[in-house]
């Protein structure tokens, strides 16, 4: 475990509650104070959000010159690869680091061998070549996890509709192994099969990929928030059961501690917590425990959820998004993979 000894939590909550006996009573405290101008409220604000805090999620989908509606989502769209060429160079522009991409993959493509994982060729490898070779300073991160390429939407072969773990990872081996020749800057994991990291890790140190960072989705919950994302790539249709067998139960805490413990024994570089509002108490806990670059995925759902409740007026939607933002990074997060990162790159401006 590479959780901070005791002794130092120990004497830092005691510095806090030194800190709290110290203030003095009204109306020699007024906190209000500090609040009476914006230049006031800027000097005391504890934390920021910065354009280089986002990693911007994007659909990726055959054809050219296509940009179509992902309908649960107001907003996003499934770009053709040279609309996310495009969209990469828009948002590096906007000083956006990271771009993840995510395949919409065509029926025919969803076999039960998911072969088109680690095709070089495949979408995802495609978007990810053009992306480099135009606008070579975009981080493009990929996602590892079979889902896409399954005739199941299971994230992990399904044997005797049971997922099968070990020959998982040696397909998803394979595929990440395609997404590092291709040029990624990211892979990253989000398919919770036990083991993965390590053998990912392994695999990109023997094939000369000792530089790619490997950000896993380490604490991901089986979630309902992430509806309006399969029927983005295509996978609310196909997927058969659920993915409580391999993704975490919400009600666990302790055992997102263990998953990041594991994974970052393994070689990751960074950790990932999935969702993110409902599980900020997580990102904290991570931060907190770890102090590595921890990262949270405000999902499709959360995104739909703000997105839709705007378009209808009942909220508005800029101060949604920046609030829902820097309530991350006051959670202890380094990032946040957001489909709201151009619009709130736009914002910071
Ligand atoms: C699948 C994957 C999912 C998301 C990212 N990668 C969905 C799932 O686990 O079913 C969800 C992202 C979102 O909801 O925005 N490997």
């Amino acid at each position: 475990m590479r959780e901070f000894p005791w002794h130092l939590r120990a004497i830092a909550a005691l510095e806090r509650r030194l800190m709290h006996s110290v203030l003095p009573p009204f109306p020699a405290n007024r906190p209000r104070r500090l609040r009476r101008t914006p230049g006031l409220r800027a000097l005391a604000a504890e934390n920021s959000l910065n354009v280089g805090d986002l990693i911007w999620p994007v659909f990726v989908r055959d054809g050219e010159n296509v940009e179509e509606p992902v309908a649960s989502m107001p907003g996003v769209n499934r770009l053709s690869v040279d609309r996310v060429v495009a969209a990469a160079r828009e948002a590096a522009d906007l000083g956006i680091p990271a771009i993840c991409l995510f395949p919409y993959t065509g029926a025919a493509m969803r076999t039960a061998d998911c072969a088109e994982a680690w095709n070089p060729d495949n979408l995802s490898n495609r978007a990810t070549r053009a992306i480099k070779a135009a606008v070579p300073e975009m981080l493009v991160m990929t996602d590892v996890a079979l889902d896409p390429y399954s005739d199941t939407g299971h994230d992990g072969f399904v044997r005797d509709g049971i997922i099968v773990n070990d020959e998982t990872v040696e397909a998803l081996v394979k595929q990440a192994m395609a997404q590092a020749d291709a040029g990624v800057d990211i892979v990253g994991p989000s398919d919770m099969m036990d083991g993965r990291i390590g053998a990912i890790r392994t695999a990109l140190e023997r094939s000369g990929h000792q530089d790619v960072m490997l950000l896993s989705y380490a604490a991901k919950y089986a979630s309902a928030f992430y509806g309006p994302f399969r029927d983005a790539v295509g996978a609310s249709g196909a997927l058969k059961g659920d993915k409580r067998t391999y993704q975490m139960d919400p009600a666990n805490s302790d055992e997102a501690m263990r998953m990041i413990a594991r994974d970052l024994a393994e070689g990751a570089d960074a950790v990932m917590v999935k969702p993110g509002l409902p599980y900020l108490d997580i990102c904290r806990r991570a931060k907190d425990s770890f102090g590595v670059p921890t990262y949270a995925y405000q999902v499709s759902g959360e995104y739909a959820m703000i997105a839709a409740a705007a378009q209808n007026g009942w909220i508005d939607g800029e101060r949604a998004m920046s609030e829902s933002l820097m309530a991350f990074k006051r959670a202890g997060c380094d990032g946040i993979l957001t489909y709201f990162a151009p619009a709130m790159a736009r914002l910071l401006a």
